[in-house]
């Protein structure tokens, strides 16, 4: 015999499914859609030539949350006990570090606070670095983590040298010793970054770590570049002796007189990896505190941009100088030998307008 009961029930239940189930259909395709238009935004910022906002942050609630990771080993802030806590403002983002290797002195309750220069080999790194170690209150220690492996391999030996770094005891040619009001390095996304980035985006957070995002609009003039300066590195013809960044015209010339011959099967595939790891990078970075400057902007006017840097870090105000020089100064047609093939297999995809890109 029948027993009508359940499947009265069912019937009931039935368009309680439908409405259940279309709902979370169409949440997750507004899902989908906002992380596209997330990542199209990011994209479009880095190919594009629109200039960027001021004070770019993308902030997705949408995104799922990466599950929160123990960092261990942070120093605690210490504000030394003679100074006054009154006249210091926004205490989360500032430091006192005690370093080991000197004393302070007068510039004990002077705050520090700690940056990292996110970016890739060839985008203006060098340059930007030094123009911000031009300023008297800057100690930007270089690329650290670009001399040994064994400096990146896990993130313990990551944390040590970044703790050295940000207590001011990592000594290099930029730094500076007493009234440091910026401490930080360069760190290149190959260089330890992306294979530890949970841990390091919560170290960022956790120490209150400004993080500036230094990448290259025209990935086309970056390959160029990173062929020349390889070139250059291995067989040292053209100033006796290997220099990625140099400080005279004459150098200069010297440099940018090797064409490099482009690898065309490769080189959409080539861009397309760039592209993909600096959003990759900044969509991991998203919720630290940063700012996105592009080498274009800077060479463009850099008093302008650099003084966002330092709004940003919230250093006084100088005015910036770099001693280094341009290496590819020619127009893009010059500096690479099949240059026609390389027209040929841009056109029509989405890099094409890296072909005709005014920007030095
Ligand atoms: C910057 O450095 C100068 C010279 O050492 C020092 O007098 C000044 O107090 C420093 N400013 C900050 C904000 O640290
Ligand atoms: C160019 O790249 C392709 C694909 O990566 C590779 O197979 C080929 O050997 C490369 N050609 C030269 C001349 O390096
Ligand atoms: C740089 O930008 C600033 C602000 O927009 C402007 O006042 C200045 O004249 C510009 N400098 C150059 C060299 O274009």
């Amino acid at each position: 015999m029948l027993n009508p009961k359940p499947t009265k029930k069912s019937f009931h239940a039935l368009p309680i499914i439908v409405l259940c189930s279309s709902t979370i259909c169409s949440f997750y395709i507004c899902l989908v859609c906002f992380h596209q238009i997330n990542l199209q935004l990011v994209s479009k910022l880095l190919v594009s030539d629109v200039p960027s906002p001021r004070h770019h942050r993308i902030i997705s609630p949408l995104e799922p949350r990466t599950q929160p990771v123990h960092v261990s080993d942070i120093p605690s802030i210490n504000i030394p006990s003679q100074c006054d806590h009154r006249r210091i403002a926004d205490l989360e983002w500032t430091h006192f570090p005690r370093p080991m290797s000197f004393k302070r002195g007068e510039c004990e309750c002077t705050p520090v606070r700690f940056f990292a220069i996110l970016s890739m080999q060839r985008s203006g790194s060098g340059w930007f670095e030094s123009l911000l170690n031009s300023h008297v209150n800057v100690s930007s220690n270089g690329e650290i983590f670009n001399q040994r492996r064994s400096r990146s391999s896990s993130f313990s030996s990551i944390t040590k040298i970044l703790n050295q770094v940000y207590n001011l005891d990592w000594m290099s040619s930029g730094s500076k010793k007493e009234c440091t009001a910026a401490v930080g390095l360069k760190w290149m996304l190959n260089q330890g970054i992306m294979k530890y980035h949970m841990e390091i985006s919560e170290y960022f957070k956790k120490r209150g770590v400004y993080v500036i995002f230094l990448f290259r609009r025209n990935l086309l003039r970056r390959h160029i570049s990173l062929l020349a300066n390889s070139y250059d590195g291995k067989f040292k013809p053209l100033n006796g002796k290997h220099k990625a960044h140099v400080n005279s015209p004459k150098e200069a010339s010297l440099l940018a007189r090797f064409k490099p011959r482009i690898n065309t099967t490769s080189l959409i595939r080539e861009l397309e990896k760039t592209q993909r790891s600096g959003i990759r990078a900044v969509k991991l970075f998203k919720d630290t505190n940063n700012i996105m400057l592009f080498y274009e902007d800077l060479v463009k006017n850099y008093t302008w941009k650099l003084q966002d840097v330092m709004k940003f870090l919230k250093l006084p105000e100088k005015e910036l100088k770099s001693q280094q020089v341009k290496i590819h100064t020619e127009v893009l047609t010059e500096q690479v030998m099949n240059w026609e093939k390389v027209c040929r297999t841009l056109k029509g995809s989405r890099f094409e307008t890296f072909l005709y890109s005014n920007y030095l």
